[in-house]
């Protein structure tokens, strides 16, 4: 193989989304979501994961901490997408690390690459980074999160998002060492519009090896999940 040769492009499946970035994410690429609350991360996550197992083939281990795993069926079940048929069907491992007794960074690692292992898993979902983060004692320790990404994810080719949750009026970045660990940043923006309405956009801020968009893009929230749109 080249050097120059170019990873596969494992498509997103959000709407609108990946002709921005070239048809797809890199497999393997490591993808952080950066967004305040209610601007769709979860959603996002959620489409993200659902369109891997249910149209590409590809199995997905899906961890969250935010909400637990009964009210995210029901919550995305609104949207037609059904986690927990996919579930049933091995294809889908969905995780609560919130309910997880005894906890620590380190064994909640080893849960995320034990359950990948179990179904074969091509991607992961951690939603939120912010609560996984959080909830360790190692608070400021980062090497766990670093050797995650490049001693496995990247190495088996698994491509990872991970929300991060963006305080209220901040412009969503803090200078946390997973922004330079990350290959890409994708930011979900909410504003109010002159007339006075609540509005959700979406910017690209980062992909590394791709020629992205740079613009803002507004998103809608339709009966099947969240919609980029190309303006
Ligand atoms: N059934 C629905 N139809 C349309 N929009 C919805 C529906 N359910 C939730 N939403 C929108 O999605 C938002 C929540 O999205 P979510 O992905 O949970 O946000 P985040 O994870 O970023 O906090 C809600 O605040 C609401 O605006
Ligand atoms: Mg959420």
């Amino acid at each position: 193989m080249s050097v120059l040769e170019t990873r596969v492009r494992t498509k997103t499946g959000v709407p609108g989304l990946d002709p921005l970035i070239q048809g797809g994410l890199q497999q393997g690429d490591f993808v952080l979501l950066v967004g305040g609350i209610g601007t769709g991360k979860t959603i996002f996550s959620c489409q993200f994961a659902y369109n891997a197992a249910k149209l590409y083939g590809e199995k997905t281990v899906f961890a969250t901490f935010e909400e637990d795993i009964a009210s995210l069926k029901r919550n995305m079940m609104q949207f037609g997408m059904d986690l927990g048929s996919l579930e049933r069907d091995g294809n889908v491992k969905l995780i609560d690390l919130e309910a997880l007794e005894g906890g620590g960074m380190g064994a909640n690692i080893e849960t995320l690459l034990g359950a990948l292992d179990e179904i074969k898993g091509k991607r992961l979902v951690v939603d939120s980074l912010t609560a996984f983060l959080s909830g360790a004692a190692e608070k400021f320790d980062y090497s766990f999160l670093m050797h995650l990404v490049y001693k496995t994810l990247k190495r088996e080719g698994i491509t990872t998002l991970m929300t991060v949750s963006a305080p209220q009026g901040s412009s969503g970045l803090g200078a946390g060492v997973e922004e330079f660990v990350a290959d890409g940043l994708f930011q979900l923006e909410s504003y109010i519009t002159e007339n006075m309405e609540l509005k959700t956009r979406f910017i690209v801020r980062k992909l590394r090896g791709t020629d992205h968009s740079r613009k803002y893009h507004n998103v809608a929230f339709t009966p099947s999940g969240i919609e980029i749109y190309k303006w």
